[in-house]
């Protein structure tokens, strides 16, 4: 039960003065300053643009320290930081906040921990594919404990941004193409992050983004505007971060984009319209980095402090580091371009949270004690590895080249399997590269007979000393995550050259994909005999991808994006509408003539080290619900564990529909030979889209039910709904 404080808030903002209360709206970061006379991104630019060598710009960085603007921070002008990672700066912090300022409201510490902190899990793409919600509860809940022993009160996340391009690089960092299971994702991580009381010190408050549709930025290009239906927006990206206020989030952070031409961060339909009257989200509304002041890029405001008026009435509380409202909010107070109810309303935001943190009652939540014996504990390590195997996605394994032999010989290829860094992927920002365990590693620490070459030096004789060879290649996790959109999705040149390479030894080859994305893999696909896909697991990345090579475990992760096979195809994704030409044989159809129509590896797809069928489905209703029951069966030899998914198609609505929506899946457990019946209800509720007028009318008339093991399942039933 949500404890009431606004007795508590209305009191200290009758206290507070115009200043403080716009103090209370300032999150900064600790800036980094230097014998450099411009701020730190501008030295960056001039880097970039060659104004200085990159041998001046070490130089300069090596007289940088960290500006934690301790000086405004006593005035009264801060009430935020990002970026402060360890309990010591923190505490630091925090204790001038307390005692050193008039009021001693006490700070939030807000950072991106996006899939764990010191024990970094797998990227959220890639937990994504373990079809697991209890799994992604769990992993934030560690991530949790990790975060709040370094100081951190809230963390920016969970993203739930729909992502249908694989050219973006932050699809890395949702869960992929289907609302459902992004809906699904974000509320677990909400759970897990928050637990069941936010004034506990191991409790982390979520920040759910980027609100809203991020995800569909034109082109896969990351910034990039947004255009779509409201019939789309309401059907296809909403309901995922609606799924995480009703999982009580008590953050909110509106997204760079526009949508339809108005930027998310003055948008008041999204923030007020929506995100407070239709939802009634009462937490905090925080923007993206620098996003305000970025309003005048848009075009949308004419300088910084119109771009200020406007995110403020807009319903934005806090700025992230663009220092608009601290720079402009009180002559626009003051002049009555914002009335100073709409300040205390933001203010009042961020004071709640900060109640509901237990900040007020215990501001030093943290030591460097709990600190320490927070971290890396063998039960987050083991966790880390479980979730791990559950992302790794088994995409091809011809001829059964896995599981390897026990005393299969291999030769490891790729400076991929050694390096440690690039096994965390994007936005670990508490990640030590010396904590994770790399294939290399993992070969030694498992006594595997091995021989490792970074490329095709030598490749030769350690392909004829060897049973297989195992390739790791795909990414760096520069590659993927903010700013990282790629034109060209295919494997790097020298990736394909080395599995060349390899192929020409005549050993079977083993490809293991690390990345942040969908790669446009055709050539791969079709020379090498099994492709394992491990994106970028964490800690445990090594350890895990032998479990699942040597059949430790049996893999089971299932696609939660559409793998195309070029970049061309762009947007790709399972859940199209079907066109009056569906892409077929005949020419003059919905397609491309320099690419298949199909994808190159399906949405919901995953191979297993054993096989299963379905059977005896049944498609009934009752009065509220679809009702919807399989038998699947595990015709191999070996126990796993299978996600059966069941899609929905509506044949003849008032708008055209998807030819298939996912609506409902279970992972189940199967020994070798064993079958299960598989049940969904389906609430008519869920099936409900919205017609032209944007009335929702109800999913009615002929249905089309599939149940499979991916989004291309064959088993179909109908109704008459
Ligand atoms: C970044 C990202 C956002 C992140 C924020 C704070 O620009 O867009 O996801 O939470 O800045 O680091």
């Amino acid at each position: 039960m949500k404890k009431d404080y606004e007795e508590q808030i209305q009191k200290l903002l009758a206290r507070m003065t115009v200043e403080e209360k716009i103090g209370q709206l300032q999150q900064c970061g600790p800036s980094l300053v230097g014998a450099f006379d411009v701020s730190f991104e501008e030295l960056l630019n001039m880097m970039f643009d060659g104004r200085i060598t990159q041998e001046e710009f070490n130089r300069l960085m090596g007289t940088a320290q960290q500006d934690f603007h301790e000086e405004d921070l006593r005035a009264g002008k801060i009430g935020s930081y990002n970026g402060i990672g360890d309990s010591a700066t923190a505490n630091r912090l925090q204790k001038i906040a307390v005692e050193e300022t008039r009021l001693g409201i006490p700070l939030l510490f807000g950072y991106d921990v996006i899939h764990g902190f010191r024990t970094v899990t797998p990227i959220p793409l890639a937990e994504s594919c373990a079809w697991e919600p209890e799994l992604w509860e769990r992993t934030g809940r560690v991530a949790a404990e990790e975060a709040t022993a370094a100081g951190i009160h809230m963390t920016f996340a969970p993203m739930v941004d729909v992502a249908k391009d694989a050219r973006w690089g932050r699809v890395s960092e949702g869960a992929g193409e289907d609302v459902l299971l992004n809906g699904l994702y974000g509320a677990a991580k909400v759970r897990g992050f928050q637990g069941d009381d936010l004034s506990r010190e191991n409790a982390m408050a979520a920040c759910l983004k980027h609100f809203a549709a991020y995800g569909a930025v034109e082109a896969g290009q990351d910034y990039n505007r947004v255009d779509m239906s409201m019939q789309r927006l309401w059907e296809e990206y909403m309901p995922a971060y609606k799924a995480c206020v009703d999982a009580g989030a008590r953050a909110v952070m509106p997204a760079f984009n526009d949508i339809n031409g108005v930027p998310c961060t003055v948008n008041s339909w999204l923030m007020r319209d929506v995100l407070r009257e239709r939802w009634g989200f009462d937490g905090l509304v925080i923007s993206d980095s620098n996003a305000i002041a970025e309003c005048v890029n848009h075009g949308i405001a004419e300088d910084k402090k119109d771009a200020a008026k406007q995110a403020i009435l807009a319903g934005m509380d806090m700025d992230m580091s663009s220092n608009s409202y601290i720079s402009c909010l009180k002559e626009l107070v003051e002049s009555g371009e914002v009335p100073e109810q709409i300040l205390d309303e933001a203010a009042a935001d961020v004071l709640r949270i900060k109640f509901e943190l237990g900040l007020f009652d215990d501001p030093y939540q943290t030591d460097e004690e709990r600190e320490s014996h927070a971290m890396l504990k063998e039960e987050s390590r083991a966790l880390a590895r479980e979730a791990a195997v559950k992302s790794i996605v088994l995409l091809k394994n011809e001829n059964k080249v896995l599981p390897l032999k026990a005393d299969a010989k291999i030769g490891l290829f790729g400076s991929l399997a050694s390096d440690k860094e690039q096994m965390t992927g994007a936005w670990a920002i508490g990640a030590k590269p010396e904590d994770c365990v790399s294939i290399l590693e993992a070969c030694r620490m498992r006594g595997i007979p091995f021989q490792y070459s970074e490329n095709l030096t030598d490749a030769e004789k350690i392909a004829a000393d060897s049973d297989v060879l195992v390739a790791a290649i795909g990414e760096m996790k520069e590659e993927s995550g903010e700013a990282a959109s790629r034109a060209d999705i295919t494997l790097s040149p020298e990736h394909m050259a080395l599995i060349e390479g390899l192929l020409a030894t005549g050993k079977p080859v083993v490809a293991v994909l690390f990345n942040g994305r969908p790669l446009a893999i055709p050539k791969l696909a079709q020379k090498v005999p099994a492709i394992v896909e491990a994106w970028h697991l964490g800690v445990e990345a090594g350890n895990a991808v032998l479990d699942v090579l040597y059949g430790d475990v049996n893999p089971s992760g299932k696609l939660t994006v559409t793998f195309p096979a070029a970049a061309g195809q762009c947007p790709m994704y399972y859940a199209h509408i079907n066109t009056g030409r569906p892409g077929g044989k005949s020419k003059f159809t919905s397609k491309y003539l320099d690419a298949p129509v199909e994808p190159l590896y399906p949405f919901g797809y995953g191979l297993s080290y054993t096989a299963y069928s379905y059977g005896d489905l049944e498609v009934k209703k009752e009065d509220e619900a679809l009702l919807v029951s399989v038998s699947v069966t595990n015709t191999g030899d070996r126990d796993g564990q299978e996600t059966a998914q069941c899609y929905v198609q509506d044949r003849a609505a008032k708008r055209v529909r998807p030819v298939r929506q996912l609506k409902a899946f279970e992972k189940v457990s199967l020994k070798a030979g064993e079958t299960k019946t598989v049940s969904f209800r389906i609430p008519f509720s869920e099936l409900c889209y919205y017609d032209w007028d944007m009335k929702e009318v109800p999913c009615e008339g002929f249905l089309k039910v599939y149940v499979g093991g991916d989004c291309q399942a064959a088993l179909t039933g109908e109704i008459c709904l």
